[in-house]
C-alpha cells in the first residue's frame, strides 16, 4: 500500500471524519489531523525500507496521505541537509548545534513541503482550484505546485509581504490580490471569496488536513539523519505553527510505530517581539493565545497575530518541556549576518530568529552545553534582499584596490 491513511480526527473534540472526500475543519472549528493504520504499518514494514528510497519527502509515502503514486505532484522537495554549525555553535556555547536547512528546497522555503503534499492530495480528491491567504512563501509554493498540478490558485497576501513572493505567485499564473492589512485580513477576504465561487478549496493554514502532513516530514528527516535518534532540542520559527505541530505529530507517530524511542525533544517556538502571541500565552501558562495588536516584523512569516492552531502549538511546547521565546528584529538580523559570516549559510530572517533564540536560551541555562540542538532555517536568505545590505567602495576603472585591508 502506498499510503496507510485511514481517516481524519478532530484535534479538539476527537470527532472522526472520512478522508476519501475533501474536508476542511471540524464542525467545532478545530483542525483535522490525518490518521494512519500504524499497527498494520508496523507489522508490514520497518524503518529500514527508507534507506534505499529516493531523496525526497516522498520516501515516507506510507505516512503521507496520497493514495496512489501516480498522483504525486513533485519538484523533488525534501531531504534537505542537516548541517553542522561548529563555529557558530562554539560562539553560542552549543558545540553540537545543527541546522536543518530548508533554504535549498524548491520555491526557496519549507512551504514547498506542505504545498507538494497538500496540492497532490487536493488534486487526487478532485479539487479544481485552491484559495489561500499567505504571508508570502506559502502562496509562492502553493501557486507553483498548483501550476504543476494544473489547478487554479487564488492568493491574497499583505501588500508588505516580501516582494519576491508576489513575483513567484504571478509567474505561476495565479490570481493574486495584495491586501492593505495582515494575514488575518487576507484570510477573511479569501473566506468570503470561496463562499461566492464554485470549485475552490480553501487551503488556509490548518483549514485543510494535508499541509501539516507535508510539514511533518521535517521531523522524520531530522531523526533519520540522526540515525533514528532524537535530538535534545528543536528550535522552530513559529507563525501559524504548522511546522512545530507537524514535527511533534511525526515524532509521536514514529514512537507509536516502535521505530524511534526516548523522550521527545524539547520543542521551542521562536517568535519576533513585534508579533509574539504564542510567547505571551506561554508566559502566562495559557492554553490558547489572544490576537496580537498591530503585528510587525521583518521576519514576515512570523507575522501571524492569531494562529488557528495556537492550542496545538502550546500543547507541543508544554508536553515536551519546551518553551516559547521572542527575539527583536535587531537581534534576528544580527544573527542572520553572524550565521553568514561564521558559517557561510545565508539564512532567512525567520531562520535567523532561531539562532538568536538559541544564544539567549544558552545564556539563561535553558540549553546545556552538551545538548544536540537543531535549528530550523525555514528558507533561503536570498528571498529577502531587503534584509541584506552591502557596503562597498565604488571604484573608477583606473582606480586602485588597496594592497592591504
Ligand atoms: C520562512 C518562514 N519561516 C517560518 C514561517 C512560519 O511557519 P509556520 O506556519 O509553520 O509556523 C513562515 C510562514 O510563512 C515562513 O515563510
Ligand atoms: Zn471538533
Amino acid at each position: 500500500m502506498f499510503s496507510f491513511l485511514t481517516d481524519l480526527r478532530c484535534s479538539r473534540c476527537g470527532t472522526r471524519y472520512r478522508a476519501d472526500v475533501v474536508q476542511g475543519v471540524c464542525v467545532c472549528g478545530a483542525p483535522l489531523l490525518a490518521q494512519y493504520d500504524l499497527s498494520r504499518l508496523a507489522d508490514e514494514s520497518s524503518r529500514a525500507v527508507f534507506a534505499n528510497r529516493e531523496s525526497s519527502l516522498w520516501r515516507y509515502h506510507e505516512l503521507l496521505p496520497v493514495s496512489r503514486e501516480e498522483n504525486v505532484v513533485s519538484l523533488g522537495e525534501g531531504m534537505t541537509p542537516l548541517v553542522t554549525l561548529p563555529r557558530l555553535g562554539d560562539r553560542l556555547g552549543v558545540p553540537r548545534l545543527l541546522m536543518k536547512d530548508e533554504g535549498t528546497i524548491p520555491t526557496g522555503s519549507f512551504k514547498a513541503r506542505g504545498a507538494a503534499v497538500g496540492v497532490s492530495r487536493a488534486a487526487e480528491l478532485g479539487v479544481r482550484g485552491i484559495a489561500m491567504p499567505t504571508n508570502g512563501n506559502a502562496g509562492a509554493a502553493w501557486a507553483l505546485y498548483a501550476a504543476r498540478a494544473g489547478l487554479h490558485a487564488l492568493i491574497a497576501m499583505p501588500e508588505r509581504a516580501p516582494a519576491i513572493c508576489r513575483g513567484e505567485v504571478s509567474s505561476a499564473g495565479a490570481e493574486l490580490y495584495l491586501v492593505r492589512g495582515h494575514i488575518g485580513d487576507c484570510g477573511r477576504l479569501i473566506n468570503a471569496a470561496v463562499a461566492r465561487r464554485n470549485g475552490l478549496q480553501e487551503v488556509s493554514t490548518l483549514k485543510e488536513p494535508y499541509r501539516l502532513e507535508g510539514k511533518k516530514t521535517m521531523g522524520i528527516e531530522i531523526v533519520e539523519q540522526l540515525g533514528w535518534t532524537m535530538p535534545d532540542v528543536i528550535v522552530y520559527p513559529t507563525g501559524g505553527g504548522v511546522g512545530i505541530i507537524g514535527i511533534r505529530k511525526a515524532l509521536d507517530e514514529l514512537v507509536e510505530l516502535g521505530w524511534l524511542s526516548g523522550p521527545l525533544p524539547r520543542l521551542v517556538a521562536v517568535q519576533a517581539s513585534g508579533c509574539a502571541p504564542i510567547v505571551k500565552a506561554f508566559e502566562s501558562r495559557m492554553r490558547e493565545s489572544s490576537p496580537w495588536p498591530d503585528p510587525n516584523t521583518v521576519a514576515f512569516g512570523l507575522n501571524v497575530p492569531r494562529p488557528l492552531g495556537d492550542f496545538l502549538i502550546l500543547d507541543a511546547i508544554y508536553t515536551t518541556n519546551g518553551c516559547a521565546i521572542a527575539v527583536s528584529d535587531t537581534e534576528l538580523l544580527a544573527a542572520q549576518r553572524e550565521t553568514a559570516n561564521a558559517e557561510g549559510a545565508l539564512v532567512c530572517p525567520e531562520g535567523a530568529a532561531t539562532i538568536a533564540a538559541i544564544g539567549i536560551l544558552r545564556e539563561r541555562g535553558q540549553i546545556r552545553e552538551d545538548e544536540v540542538v537543531v535549528a530550523l532555517n525555514t528558507g533561503a536568505g536570498i528571498k529577502y534582499p531587503e534584509t541584506l545590505h552591502a557596503t562597498a567602495p565604488i571604484l573608477e576603472p583606473d582606480g586602485e584596490i588597496p594592497a592591504t585591508v
